[in-house]
């Protein structure tokens, strides 16, 4: 069984890549052979959290033909179950990757060799980050508890609804075209288009895909991770935001793990020394190490629950 998982968010510097490196390291310390990946194009930087140097072939190699396999390309870090896919920065516009090269890349990180795969994806809304983020239901939303960063969650909620419109609705330009209220509003704006509504104006064209959609749709729950919580009274707008999505957007969202700001990190990243391991206070292993047996047991108890989309093969 592999479990890909996709980790997003949509602000920037809100926490990914600390978050994949050390739940990485959680979920190898429980036994599982994992991969962390880069795939921040142009702002690569996962090497420097594992304390590794970026000398080695990464992703741009397989990109630009220089490599035929991804799985060539990994390499060992300090924990024997985890190993480490590098990124690419020094490419420009590498981020603009077109439907093919993504679709390859989709396909050899299925290949690669491990139970667990975790993706460090670019904060925001390209195409990239949105395609990877819907592969699969298994993905992970970072935040910080603050106004601004969980905004952008619930826009790239709405934009990777969005990303699902247009394959669903590719060959009606037209209908589209009337949806696009959807998309070009904020989750502020007033008066809301609801997803009911689009499925709404959807079913009077095509029943089956608005019937379809809604299954997504609610097959869909977002995992939130909250990074950087200082008290617990950080969280008392959550059942708000829980309510706005599921007005919005009909997405139901959970949180998974509450990371504590842990000043020990910055401490480390100045000598870089590896977070994994010795970087991080025990406070906040503890919290990634509850998640890492959260996706244990979910993903890999009695019965799978991976729901793997098939879109990058039919696009
Ligand atoms: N739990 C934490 N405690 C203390 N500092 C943290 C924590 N998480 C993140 N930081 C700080 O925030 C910075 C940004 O984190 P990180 O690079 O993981 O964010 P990111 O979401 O990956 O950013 P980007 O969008 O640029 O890729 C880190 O360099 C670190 O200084
Ligand atoms: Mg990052």
């Amino acid at each position: 069984m592999k479990l890909i998982i996709p980790i997003a968010s949509g602000k920037g510097g809100v926490g990914k890549s600390v978050i994949t490196a050390n739940l990485g390291f959680s979920l190898a310390k429980l036994g599982h052979q994992v991969i962390v990946a880069d795939l921040d194009f142009g702002g690569a930087n996962l090497h420097n959290y594992l304390g590794l140097k970026n000398n080695n072939p990464g992703l741009g190699e397989f990109l630009r033909d220089r490599s035929d396999s991804l799985t060539n390309l990994i390499v060992p870090t300090l924990h024997p179950n985890l190993q480490f896919l590098l990124g690419e920065g020094a490419t420009p516009f590498m981020a603009n990757l077109n439907v093919m090269a993504r679709r390859r890349l989709l396909v050899e990180l299925y290949q690669l060799p491990a139970e667990i795969i975790l993706l460090d994806l670019s904060a925001g809304c390209n195409a990239l980050t949105l395609d990877f983020f819907n592969t699969s239901q298994t993905g992970l939303q970072i935040t910080r508890p603050e106004s601004p960063s969980v905004m952008n969650l619930l826009e790239f909620l709405r934009q990777t609804i969005y990303h699902r419109l247009l394959h669903y609705l590719s060959k009606d330009r037209n209908l589209l075209n009337q949806i696009g209220n959807f998309l070009f509003q904020t989750i502020n704006s007033v008066p809301v288009v609801t997803m009911r509504d689009v499925l709404q104006l959807i079913s009077a064209h095509h029943p089956k895909i608005a019937k379809r959609l809604q299954e997504d749709l609610e097959a869909r729950q977002v995992r939130v991770v909250f990074n950087q919580v200082e008290q617990q009274e950080d969280l008392g707008f959550w059942l708000q935001v829980q309510a706005l999505a599921r007005d919005q957007l009909s997405c139901s969202l959970e949180s998974w793990a509450q990371c504590p700001t842990d000043p020990s990190v910055s401490a480390a990243l100045k000598v870089q020394t590896p977070l994994v391991q010795q970087g991080v206070s025990e406070q906040l292993l503890c919290s990634l190490r509850q998640l890492a047996k959260r996706i244990q047991n979910y993903w890999f108890g009695s019965t799978s629950k991976i729901g793997i989309s098939t879109d990058h093969q039919d696009h």
